[in-house]
């Protein structure tokens, strides 16, 4: 209980979003390093603009996450006003068990190491096919040409084997459904995404089996022979394809930021590509793409010393838990060599995502084949990152510019 407001003011300068937290406000995206510390050292139970909990420290967050019982997905994991509003949960993340175990088991033979291997040297190819569209000009805004057709196609195309044409319509109608413009403005492009993943899988159920991540949605059944719809199976398509889409291009960006502005670790990383896996959990760690993310209580409890109750809603915040000093060193310090890097960027538990090895593999590659071709690269003066804010969060564009072969 806060006494004195103008203290608590000296004392956390961001202490309005203790009990006004929103997540659609600008600051949250552009102020959200400090947000995160200032809530994991002074508010571990923060409120939002609309009366659901925020929980930030590292401990509280895993154990929302641990508990998957008590804090449950089943009837939702967005809350009230912050992601398109669809008839159809997404699947599996909208699931609670055993529904969720039967389907989310039938894709992970296709995220395994060894499985995502094999797409290695298309996504190579398709990531070089990128940098040869911007290499000649001396400069490039690295999100429109860069992180956000790569997450686009290594998934769409190399892996769920859409029609290569239909790439533009994806990264456009995906991107503008998930980060851009009003919720209603989200809600059509989500609405068009959704008829095109469900016309997809039409025509796929016509066509011979490929036995891909496709196939396994369209001819996925419950083991006790409950119906599994149309509607359902879109859903699932459209929840593998839109997780991926705008997190890994969103790490990519802000590596790639990191190393423009910190040339001594980028020199690092030109010289010793094999510094790149351990760089690349720290990128995760700060660059959090998909940093809240909510659960509704199925009973009462306390949580950080607050009494909740059934039917609450509580988000869990990566931003804080990945900058909490009681289990993370120095928080504050992007340290391409730290060692023990405990981040929650894919969270645990049950619904800890699914694609961990696919996201890296696109980092890896992608940060490979850029500091090869580009290892010596400028932000434009002048620049000041904006980062989008919402249940995920990405810089909107980052200006580059660097010598174009043969320009000397
Ligand atoms: C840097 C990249 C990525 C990040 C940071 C990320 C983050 C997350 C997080 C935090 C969750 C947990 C959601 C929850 O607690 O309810 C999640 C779930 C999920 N992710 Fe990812 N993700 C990434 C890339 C991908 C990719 C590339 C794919 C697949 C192509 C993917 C597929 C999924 C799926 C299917 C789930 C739901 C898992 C379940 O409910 O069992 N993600 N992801």
């Amino acid at each position: 209980m806060v006494a004195d407001p103008s203290i608590e003011s000296r004392v956390c300068p961001h202490a309005e979003w203790h009990d006004r937290f929103d997540m659609t406000a600008p600051a949250f995206g552009d102020d959200f390093d400090e947000i995160a510390v200032d809530l994991v050292e002074h508010c571990p139970v923060a409120r939002t603009v609309d009366g659901e909990y925020v929980v930030s420290r590292y401990a509280d967050v895993k154990r929302v996450l641990l508990e998957s019982d008590l804090f449950s997905s089943g009837t939702g994991i967005r809350g009230k006003n912050y992601f398109p509003k669809s008839e159809e949960m997404l699947r599996p993340n909208e699931m609670d068990q055993p529904e969720h175990a039967w389907l989310r088991h039938s894709w992970d033979r296709f995220f395994t190491k060894e499985a995502i291997a094999v797409h290695e040297s298309e996504i190579r190819r398709i990531i070089d096919g990128l940098i040869d569209t911007f290499l000649a000009d001396g400069e490039v805004d690295l999100v429109a040409q860069f992180a956000d057709p790569l997450s686009c196609r290594s998934f769409c195309q190399a892996v769920a084997n859409m029609p290569v044409e239909d790439m533009p319509f994806l990264q456009r109608a995906f991107q503008a459904a998930l980060t851009a413009g009003s919720m209603q403005e989200r809600t059509e492009n989500w609405i068009a995404t959704h008829q095109y993943v469900s016309r997809f899988l039409e025509q796929r159920r016509s066509e011979p089996r490929r036995d891909d991540i496709v196939d396994a949605i369209l001819h996925f059944e419950y083991p006790d022979g409950r119906p599994f719809s149309m509607g359902e199976r879109a859903s699932a398509l459209m929840q593998v394809t839109a997780a991926g889409l705008v997190t890994t291009g969103a790490v990519v960006t802000g590596a790639v930021y990191h190393l423009a502005s910190h040339p001594e670790d980028r020199d690092r990383l030109v010289s010793d590509r094999s510094l790149i896996p351990r760089a690349i959990e720290e990128f995760l760690r700060i660059f959090v793409p998909a940093p809240m993310v909510g659960r509704r209580l199925t009973g009462d409890t306390e949580l950080a010393g607050v009494r909740m109750t059934k039917g609450d809603f509580v988000w869990y915040n990566l931003g804080g838990a990945n900058r909490d000093p009681a289990v993370i060193d120095r928080p504050e310090v992007v340290d391409l060599y730290r060692e023990s890097n405990r981040h929650l960027t894919f969270a645990t538990g049950r619904h800890r995502c699914l694609g961990p090895e696919f996201a890296r593999m696109n980092i890896r590659v992608a940060l490979e084949q850029f500091l090869d071709r580009v290892p010596d690269f400028q932000i434009q003066p002048g620049f000041q990152p904006h980062f989008e804010a919402g249940m995920t969060r990405r810089m909107t564009s980052l200006p580059l510019t660097f010598d174009a072969p043969g320009s000397r």
